[in-house]
């Protein structure tokens, strides 16, 4: 029977562009759907976007433009990106086409059909950024994203959930590999064992979605419209047969990759309404981590996104690829920084394996005209590095097969070590004094007749990751197309002396130039000007949101618009510059600038502006503690917190919600400018202001002490 897998990604909310942490989740499935390919399976790897609800509805309105063409904008930049990074699914569905339509009623009929829909009333708390119901009074907080909840009161039809209360536990019981990982599975347990009430899976308080079949004024719960369209792109609902023959062989999913915030939906709703259809349940759903951006989650709303083409311009897609697959633990958080990806980079990449395939390539054309050599007798450096490569290759296999992608490619990239180690003791380029012609031939061709086909075995491997530069070394190596080569299962019967002696090598060809020192700042640069024309492109006001992420010259103009004591570059001691909300703040601070005097012709923008140290001890920086921190209601930018300074307690307003959960903060001693005139904002006074560093895109990380300090102390 042929094999078969079907692997998906979580389908995309268009109300943000594709970012690194979208293209981080379609890169494991490719790098994934790629070597079950090789292997001979017969794969189906499907992504898509996620287009109806309230936020999208919400969003389209936001831009001045209707849901669809919204929907169709954003979609495509998705389906555009993924090309542009050389992403292969087989499929990408859009909520918004007939297919998934016709599907998802059906479904829905399905459900009802059987008596596990009824009719009701919803009273409760939604959040419509996670288009989720949650549990509260009104004002309650989104427990998942901390933003404000909104009252809904709406007939709608109910889904009995809490039927599948047992059904789940068995399930997860029975198959303790349906939710991976272990952190996952325990919080997904957690979660139904508090027990499961029944689901609202209609909407009637807007229109933006797939009707109720038979009860058009109600929209179907957009949860239960993006899951389904895991089936409904194999066809499921439709009429056709060929379709349908699809459903009937891919269907149940081997894995739903997701991330790990919506793990509810998929490790419990879906199972739940699948259960309930009477259709097969998926074999695994498989949490991925955080990919963050100075130290939060990459995303829109918190500013801090990094686009995937930034990377591949300056460095290549596969370079992304490889750093994300090596560099993270799958499954775990993990800081993306373009420092350390061009350390990956020029560490493993340009010096690792790249310098090590042109030194064997270029010395088997200078030594051998591009031809493989005999290799002759092996000696016992060559017996040990076969028996290395052939250890590594189960090793790689069952790191990669268990999602360990760090640990498949770190046993890998100990083998490069070992062929470069080897090398380097061989030194096939020298002839010491004493050797023979003979014996230097001899031994040129058992050391680059190894090392080459040392280097095939990590190609071969290695392709899912790297598939461009795979390719080009599978030429080099005169193997020709290494597609193609995946095609005839290369890597399933791979072993060692596959190299076989009067192989044509290719041209030498470059594969991974060594970045220079410049190359963080022009990928920082294409991110500033990226943003920038984003913020032209969608138009309307720039939210604060929008300004974290937007180009130095937006950032500037917030900054430009506050007090000059709070633009800090200046100052000779507090080097650190104020929270982005206090940036915002119109309160009547010191002007402590004291401009030296511009020489006529030069501009002014160069010259540098000092203040004396009495202008400085005007400002009256103090620490304090944070006794109190909470959310504002309907603000969810600011936090209210009193401090403590020894002698009295105050209250401040700080925009830090996005970054800091309130209850951390709780104990922290902190620096504030206590000298700053009160401020009020959403009707409460400020009476001063925090000290953060602001680090890129306006991330703020608050200043404090290692030593201890008392309360009160003046900073001077
Ligand atoms: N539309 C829903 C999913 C429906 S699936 C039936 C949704 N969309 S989303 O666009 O907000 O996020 C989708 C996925 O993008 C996340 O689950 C995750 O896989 C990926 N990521 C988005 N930002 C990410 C990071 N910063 N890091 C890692 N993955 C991230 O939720």
């Amino acid at each position: 029977m042929t094999e078969r897998y079907y692997l998906t990604t979580p389908i995309y909310y268009v109300n943000a562009r594709p970012h690194l942490g979208h293209a981080y989740s379609t890169i494991v499935c490719d790098a994934i759907a790629r070597r079950k390919r090789a292997l001979r399976v017969e794969t189906w790897f499907l992504t898509g976007t996620d287009e109806h609800g309230q936020k999208i509805e919400r969003s389209a309105k936001k831009a001045g433009s209707t849901p669809e063409e919204f929907a169709a904008k954003i979609s495509a930049e998705f389906s555009e990106s993924w090309k542009r990074l050389g992403l292969a699914p087989d499929d990408f569905i859009r909520t918004t086409e007939e297919r998934h339509h016709r599907g998802v009623q059906k479904l829905f009929k399905e459900l009802k059909d059987r008596g596990y829909i009824y009719k009701g009333h919803y009273t409760g708390q939604y959040c419509v950024s996670d288009e989720a119901y949650v549990e509260g009074e009104p004002g309650a907080i989104c427990p998942d994203c901390g933003r404000l909840t909104e009252t809904v009161k709406e007939e709608n039809y109910f889904f009995k959930l809490s039927a599948f209360e047992k059904p789940l536990l068995d399930l997860y019981e029975r198959r303790p590999d349906f939710i991976a990982p272990e952190s996952t599975r325990r919080e997904v347990l957690s979660f139904v064992r508090g027990g499961l009430k029944d689901l609202s899976v209609s909407r009637t308080s807007f229109t933006w979605g797939i009707p109720v079949p038979g009860d058009e004024k109600h929209v179907i719960y957009v949860w239960l419209d993006a899951l389904a369209n895991y089936i409904t792109a194999l066809g499921y609902g439709s009429d056709d047969a060929a379709s349908l023959e699809k459903f009937k062989n891919f269907w149940p999913a081997n894995v739903h990759l997701i991330g790990k915030e919506i793990s509810r939906f998929h490790c419990v709703y879906w199972p739940a309404f699948l259960m309930a259809a009477g259709i097969a349940l998926p074999g695994q759903v498989r949490a991925n981590g955080w990919l963050l951006f100075d130290h939060t989650k990459m995303s829109k709303s918190r500013g801090n996104v990094v686009r995937a083409e930034s990377v591949a311009e300056v460095l290549g897609v596969d370079a992304l690829r490889y750093f994300l697959l090596r560099e993270i633990p799958f499954g775990q958080d993990g800081s993306f920084t373009f420092d350390a990806l061009v350390q990956r980079y020029n560490g493993d990449l340009a010096n690792g394996y790249g310098n090590l395939v042109s030194r064997v390539v270029n010395m088997m054309h200078k030594f051998f005209a591009g031809v493989v050599p005999e290799a002759g007798k092996p000696t016992e450096a060559e017996e040990t590095l076969r028996a290395k490569a052939t250890a590594v290759i189960p090793e790689f296999n069952r790191c990669f097969d268990n999602f360990d992608f760090s640990g498949a490619l770190k046993v890998l990239w100990s083998l490069v070590a070992d062929v470069d180690g080897y090398l380097t003791a061989t030194a096939p380029w020298k002839k010491p004094e004493g050797r023979s012609d003979a014996e230097q031939a001899a031994l040129q061709a058992r050391v680059l007749a190894t090392a080459a086909e040392a280097i095939r075995i990590i190609t071969a491997l290695v392709y899912p990751v790297l598939p461009a530069s795979a390719d080009i070394v599978w030429r080099q190596l005169g193997q020709g197309e290494i597609a193609g080569a995946a095609k005839d299962n290369f890597l399933s019967g791979i072993i060692w002396g596959g190299l076989k002696p009067g192989t044509k090598f290719g041209e030498p060809a470059p594969l991974f130039p060594r970045a220079e020192k410049d190359a963080v700042t022009r990928m920082e640069q294409l991110e500033a000007e990226n943003n920038k024309s984003a913020v032209e492109a969608v138009g309307g006001p720039i939210e604060m949101d929008e300004v974290k992420t937007a180009p130095a010259e937006v950032q500037k103009k917030v900054a430009e618009a506050a007090p000059a004591a709070e633009v800090k570059s200046a100052a000779p001691v507090p080097t650190a510059p104020a929270v982005p909300a206090s940036a915002t703040a119109t309160a009547s601070a010191p002007a402590a600038t004291t401009p030296a005097a511009v020489p006529a012709g030069q501009p002014a923008a160069e010259e540098k502006t000092f203040i004396t140290i009495d202008d400085f001890s005007k400002v009256e920086l103090r620490v304090a503690q944070i006794i109190v921190a909470e959310r504002i209601p309907k603000a969810d930018k600011l936090l209210r917190l009193e401090v403590d300074l020894g002698d009295e307690k105050r209250q401040i307003l700080a925009g830090i919600a996005q970054y800091y959960e309130p209850e951390k903060l709780i104990g922290r001693k902190i620096i504030i400018v206590a000298n700053l005139a009160p401020r009020t904002m959403r009707g409460l006074v400020s009476h001063g202001m925090l000290l953060a560093a602001s680090l890129e895109g306006g991330v703020p990380v608050l200043a404090g002490f290692h030593e201890e300090v008392p309360l009160g102390a003046r900073l001077k």
